[in-house]
């Protein structure tokens, strides 16, 4: 599959920051063609611009024209692929439509445990610190209106260690995301992953 990318993200953009090496490298054959935040102090922002990719900060409140606006700039950019990565807000319905199979996230945690609503950040990895569990990791999953519910495409465990705390665990799992993501987004690109089945 040929990936036209557009990345939705609210903050940091380790993730997207992995996936641009990646094709930078030769190692992911894709094209980055826009990024979509709602947060205008988002340091994704900058890596966006540096990179010359057309960014886009729509922080209104979720309406029916937020999601006109968003599927026209999909669409004008000729996205295939949205990918969603630290993205904390609910994507419209209406967009879920326009892109279902084609849209993906990745989850900190091995869905389908600890995801679901208010499931985010260091909330994940503290849950798993309160378990009994002695590994974490990424899940990739396509997008539904359910919260961290679509179909897994992949997974990459980590170890949990009796003496981590939320931080050292979130760290941990974060490393193995940029790893999963760029590998996921080959593998789809590849055919190996099929998004439709
Ligand atoms: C990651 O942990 C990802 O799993 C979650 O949000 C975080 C985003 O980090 N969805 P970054 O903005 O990519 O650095």
């Amino acid at each position: 599959m040929d990936l036209q990318l557009g990345f939705f993200a609210s903050h940091r953009g380790s993730n997207v920051a992995a996936i641009l090496t990646a094709i930078e490298r030769g190692d992911l054959d894709a094209q980055p063609k826009i990024l979509i935040c709602n947060n205008p102090d988002a340091p994704v922002l900058s890596l966006a611009q540096r990179k010359n990719i057309p960014a886009y900060c729509l922080n209104q409140k979720n309406t029916e024209q937020l999601d006109d606006v968003t599927l026209a700039l999909l669409r004008d950019h000729g996205v295939n692929l949205v990918v969603l990565a630290g993205y904390l807000q609910k994507v419209g319905p209406q967009i879920i439509s326009a892109y279902s199979n084609r849209m993906i996230n990745i989850h900190p945690a091995l869905l389908p445990k600890y995801g679901g609503k208010g499931m985010y950040s260091l909330k994940v990895h503290e849950a798993v610190i309160k378990s009994e569990d002695t590994e974490s990791g990424a899940t990739v999953h396509l997008v539904t209106a359910e919260y961290d519910e679509g179909r897994i495409l992949a997974q990459y465990k980590v170890p949990r260690y009796v003496r981590d705390t939320a931080e050292t665990l979130a760290e941990r799992v974060l490393g193995v995301e940029h790893v999963l993501y760029p590998q996921t987004l080959r593998e789809i690109q590849r055919g190996i992953i099929l998004l439709d089945e």
